[in-house]
């Protein structure tokens, strides 16, 4: 009888050792960060899954610093990400859409090279409705000294300081996309042995046509944005529209069919919504890295630099011709 094949995938750890062999300096924190990142994925993932048997759905009663109703699956993420992070001797600090202000691994642990910033819990109006939601992450080197308590200057970073980012998306399965200088990579969880795989090697996005931003707003945008999205129905293949409202899971489609997700400024939030260092930052990355684009309606994201940890900023995402050209006409009309 034939010996069966023993059909062992790359692990992310694997994956991580592997790709540290690129880089003779490296230290080994950069590995040991993605690995507590991946931990904090699977613990949310479990609790996700089965939320609506632990009490963990619907909010908790308190508003957060943008003043948004949080979700108790919200601060399970939080917390979860923070006690990953904080003991590893590779984090100095982290900054939190669920955090005031950024937040100093306890002085107990080592301060180490990195600086983390995320969303421990995006699309949080969709929990309760069972809709993908997922957890976004960007990782700066600090400007510091290692070992020292870091500063406000370490967390306030321009897009360009990235040294990777990516997210988690809870959805019909877990997956965590990271994107490096090396590309974007899918890793897919199998929670019967606990382990992400690499599922998605080197991810590009391709040509297509599905657009995604909430027309409830329509009336709010720039009269360049709205005309842009009606010629994108006027088209001779006439585009689809799909929109998810969770920004990881639309901009996960939009990384894997294609197309243009948008969530423009509008006349009542001129900044925008969605928030620059945790959520538009890291996406910008991974799109990028994976051959498209991303501006903030005026100019390319990433030549951006947060000046406040909780800046937000409008974002148009995917592929590079029709950012540029959504780009262009939204500047055209303003
Ligand atoms: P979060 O749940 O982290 O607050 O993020 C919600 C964001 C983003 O996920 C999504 O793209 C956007 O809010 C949806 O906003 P609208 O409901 O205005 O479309
Ligand atoms: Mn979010
Ligand atoms: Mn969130």
């Amino acid at each position: 009888m034939a010996t069966p094949q023993f059909e062992e995938g790359t692990t992310l750890d694997r994956f991580l050792m592997d790709t540290m062999r690129d880089y003779p300096h490296a230290t080994g924190q950069f590995v040991n960060l993605m690995q507590s990142i991946s931990l904090a994925g699977k613990l949310i993932a479990a609790r996700v899954n089965r939320a609506g048997l632990l009490g963990m759905l619907g909010a908790v009663g308190s508003t957060n610093v943008h003043g948004e109703y949080v979700q108790r699956l919200d601060l399970y993420a939080n917390e979860a990400f923070k006690h990953a992070l904080e003991h590893g001797g590779h984090t100095c600090m982290i900054v939190s859409e669920e955090e005031g202000g950024p937040v100093l691994v306890p002085s107990r642990y080592r301060s180490g090279e990195y600086v983390v910033t995320f969303d421990p819990l995006d699309g949080s109006s969709n929990i309760d409705c069972n809709i993908t939601i997922g957890s976004i992450f960007c990782i700066f080197r600090r400007l510091t000294p290692e070992g020292e308590p870091a500063e406000l200057r370490d967390a306030c970073r321009a897009g360009d300081e990235i040294v990777a980012s990516g997210y988690l998306i809870f959805g019909s399965g877990t997956l965590l996309v990271l994107a490096t200088e090396a590309g974007v990579f899918g890793f897919t969880l199998d929670p019967t042995v606990g382990e992400f795989f690499l599922s998605h090697p080197n991810l590009k996005i391709p040509k297509g046509s599905t657009y995604s931003v909430n027309e409830g707003h329509a009336r709010r945008w720039s009269s360049g944005v709205a005309s842009y999205v009606e010629a994108l129905k006027e088209r001779s293949e006439p585009w689809k529209a799909r929109y998810v409202g969770s920004l990881v899971a639309d901009v996960h489609r939009t990384l894997l069919k294609g197309g243009i997700f948008l969530y423009p400024a509008t006349t009542d939030a001129p900044q925008g919504k969605l928030r620059l260092l945790y959520e538009a930052f890291p996406l910008a990355y991974v799109i990028e890295r994976a051959g498209g684009a991303a501006t903030d309606g005026e100019r390319r994201l990433l030549d951006r630099s947060a000046g406040d940890i909780h800046d937000r900023t409008p974002l148009f995402i995917g592929d590079a011709d029709e950012v540029a050209r959504a780009t262009r006409e939204n500047t055209a009309a303003s």
